[in-house]
């Protein structure tokens, strides 16, 4: 697959199956984030990989109702991180930006190997530090369901949930954010949607 086929790809979708994936798939997608570019190469991104039944189990109070859908997935991976790993130059702050860029170099790889990732921002960060033992210092940036797509969109899948698995959200056009030589305040789109 190549990089562009795995771009258009990718979706988050939540019809996931339990069908486990092996240690050697997970480290194989976390070996791509590991190349991604960081301020002074400091590579700030931490990945607690949560596989096993009780421990999924455990982690599910910390979920908010709406992603009720993430324990049909065999794996959810939380993905942390700590300022004082990275840059920080005046206001310019960069351990979130390189975390998130290389989980992007994951998504990616993820596609690649047949993996579906569905980042959420729904969750309760102080259940999910005390669920897993993550020191105060450090900051819960997402957590991401990780498995293969059902063959059927699952009965448990909520019916807003289940008419959106096929559909791609709609993107800004380029022209909204795309600006050359100058930032040129007419693009700015000012009917944004959210997600
Ligand atoms: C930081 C972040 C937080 C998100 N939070 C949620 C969430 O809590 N629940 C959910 O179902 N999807 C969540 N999403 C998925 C977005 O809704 C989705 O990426 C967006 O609608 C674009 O769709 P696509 O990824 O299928 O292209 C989140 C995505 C990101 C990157």
């Amino acid at each position: 697959m190549d990089i562009l086929e795995a771009i258009n790809k990718r979706k988050s979708y939540r019809g996931l199956s339990k069908e486990p994936i092996s240690r050697e798939t997970i480290e194989e997608i976390v070996k791509a984030g590991r190349m991604a570019p960081s301020c002074s190469n400091n590579q700030p991104w931490r990945y607690i990989v949560v596989d096993q039944k009780e421990d999924l189990e455990r982690l599910y109070p910390a979920l908010t109702d709406g992603n009720y859908w993430m324990k049909l997935g065999p794996v959810i991976v939380a993905i942390i991180t700590q300022k004082d790993y990275d840059c920080v130059i005046k206001s310019r702050v960069y351990h979130h930006f390189d975390t998130g860029l290389a989980t992007g170099f994951m998504l990616l790889r993820a596609q690649e190997l047949g993996i579906q990732t569905h980042l959420v921002a729904g969750y309760s960060p102080s259940k999910t530090r005390k669920i897993l033992g993550i020191p105060d210092e450090m900051d819960v940036v997402s957590l991401m369901a990780m498995g293969r797509l059902a063959e059927e969109v699952p009965q448990e899948l909520s019916e807003k949930h289940r008419s959106s698995e096929g559909k791609r959200p709609e993107r800004l056009k380029l022209h909204e954010i795309l600006h050359y030589n100058g930032y040129n305040p007419e693009v700015e789109p000012n009917n944004r949607e959210s997600s």
